[in-house]
């Protein structure tokens, strides 16, 4: 199974894609953990830490200025590019890099083309994509099974989370919703009005804990499992997982 995060910049993307890699992976299934944004931060949000995590781009840096080979096949480059993160997640970084050497798997693939070539089997891949909607655009059938959407109930959040629920049915078998940073019914209501009710929603409250989380460089889910916040992130794992991929 394939998963991707989609939405806003700052919306939470991260955090939905960290937390629901590890409770995935907790759960017994093999997780691939695929960070897709120009900026990556997937690592500190898995538990990697962030020093491992900018070692990760410095790698992929090194491709840039000739100091780190290519790769063209895609296990190579989850071998060579990737980094093991708690409970026996593979992490990635798969954003393009600005010089590609065209054709190799490295930097000259784009997000939408690696996750096409990820095998989604026996593994489940996360994909914690760049803000914005121009990946689920261009994402082509068979290269994602879920559109996870998140969206906070601010209006410029809401204008691009609709507009990725515009795009992903066509794109993907499952969209699911996560209405992130809830505080009230008010906020609820303000997401229902400007998306509709008729999604398969998850709703996750303002969390101290992720902040906490992302103060300290740690995931969420090891600075307090059972919190609200991380509780509703790890309920969307086990109703993902509910749907194939066993471990
Ligand atoms: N439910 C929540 N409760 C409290 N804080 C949250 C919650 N969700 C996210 N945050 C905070 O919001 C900020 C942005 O979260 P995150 O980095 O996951 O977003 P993003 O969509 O990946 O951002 P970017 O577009 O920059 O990659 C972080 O400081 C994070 O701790
Ligand atoms: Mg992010």
């Amino acid at each position: 199974m394939k998963i991707v995060v989609a939405g806003k910049g700052g919306v939470g993307k991260t955090t939905v894609s960290g937390t629901v890699a590890r409770a995935l992976a907790q759960a017994g299934h093999r997780v691939l953990a695929l960070d897709a944004d120009t900026n990556p931060m997937l690592g500190v949000s898995l538990g990697v830490g962030p020093e491992q995590t900018d070692l990760l781009t410095a790698v992929r840096e090194g491709l840039a200025t000739g100091e780190t080979e290519h790769e063209r096949s895609t296990e190579g480059f989850v071998d060579r590019f990737g980094t093991d993160a708690p409970d026996g997640i593979r992490l990635v970084v798969a954003s393009r890099i600005d010089q590609p050497n065209p054709g190799c798997t490295c930097c000259g693939v784009s997000a939408e083309q690696l996750l096409g070539e990820l095998e989604g089997t026996d593994q489940i891949v996360v994909g914690d994509l760049e803000a914005g909607i121009g990946t689920v655009l261009r994402l082509q059938p068979g290269q994602a099974d879920v559109v996870v959407v998140v969206a906070q109930p601010t209006a410029k959040s809401l204008e691009v989370a609709r507009r990725a629920l515009e795009a992903a049915p066509e794109r993907a078998p499952r969209v699911i919703v996560v209405a992130n940073r809830v505080r009230d019914d008010e906020d609820l209501a303000t997401i229902h009005a400007a998306l509709g009710e008729n999604h398969e929603y998850v709703i996750v409250p303002d969390e101290p804990a992720i902040a906490e989380a992302d103060r300290d460089g740690r995931a969420a889910i090891d600075v307090d499992p059972d919190a609200p916040g991380v509780r509703a992130l790890v309920d969307l794992a086990d109703r993902l997982a509910g749907i194939g991929a066993p471990a």
